[in-house]
């Protein structure tokens, strides 16, 4: 595995590939690699000639700063990783490289952006497109992977590509979330758990499971999120910060009893550490 450190030589690299007719697959990452990224790894490597990771932590999509610092860094397991799933190229800036001057850009992306974790952590997406629009500069992939565990974020990306970068549209790749066996959406956030807090996270992914075979056999959308918020409450270590059932594209309350077409986005504090995941009715 090549690994750049620059934007220029990374740059010129890609255009070399480029003109040996190599498709360029992408993968953003902030790091502390897991499995799930490693699917995303092996997706990618399918479906081009070179798989291209970058692993930074963007300092721009967090708002808390604790958050930030308290962020996993574990660049050589990272390294390891990437060779062992066979990935080609690793980019891992440093924050003067991706950012020598502020970047003040404001991305207008609309309602998608608005609700949930837009409304929860105020300037993450804004945060988001600027890094993932500083990357697919860089590195104009033919296609990029991103895991539906970040369900919103997807959706924020493709309305920023569709505004902002013409280009890129139809490029985002969205991939299954991968889950520990017992169920447990992979996240890099899940080392800082301990063993008792792992096991109280659990509850959020057999929740979600249980509330999908709700909403198959016809429940309202009142009785889900009920049973859900009774579910979250049930465990000591576990504190809701909300839950949602929306349209699956819009991202916006559906009208009427029923879920349809809908997701639901659930976001849980499980002590310190702050759990995302989601399902498809
Ligand atoms: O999903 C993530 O890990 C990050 O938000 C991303 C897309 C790498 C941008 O920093």
């Amino acid at each position: 595995m090549e690994i750049f450190y620059e934007i220029e030589p990374l740059k010129k690299r890609l255009a070399a590939l480029r003109r040996q007719g190599k498709k360029i697959g992408f993968v953003a990452t902030m790091g502390a690699l897991h499995k799930g990224h490693a699917s995303l790894v092996e997706i990618s490597n399918r479906e081009n000639d070179i798989t291209a990771v970058s692993v930074f932590v963007n300092p721009t999509q967090f708002n808390n700063k604790e958050d930030l610092e308290k962020y996993p860094r574990t660049l050589d397991a990272d390294v390891k990783l990437l060779e062992e799933y066979e990935a080609d190229i690793l980019f891992a800036p440093s924050v003067d490289e991706m950012y020598p001057e502020e970047d003040t850009r404001q991305f207008e992306i609309g309602p998608v952006a608005e609700v949930m974790e837009g409304k929860f952590r105020p300037g993450h997406f804004n945060g988001v497109c600027q890094v993932v629009s500083k990357l697919f500069n860089i590195m104009a992939p033919d296609h990029a992977y991103f895991g539906q565990k970040d369900y919103q974020q997807i959706a924020v990306l493709k309305a920023m590509v569709n505004k902002y970068m013409p280009e890129m549209k139809g490029k985002i790749v969205s991939c299954p979330i991968k889950r520990a066996d017992d169920g447990l959406a992979l996240s890099s956030r899940n080392q800082h758990l301990s063993e008792e807090q792992r096991a109280s996270a659990l509850i959020i992914s057999k929740t979600l499971f249980g509330a999908k075979e709700m909403s198959d056999k016809g429940a309202t959308q009142k009785e889900i999120t009920d049973y859900i918020k009774k579910q979250i409450a049930s465990d000591a270590n576990l504190c809701l910060e909300y839950v949602e059932i929306a349209d699956k594209d819009t991202l916006q309350p559906i009208p009427g009893d029923k879920p349809a077409n809908a997701v639901i986005c659930i976001t849980v504090y499980d002590g310190k550490t702050r759990l995302i995941d989601n399902i498809l009715l």
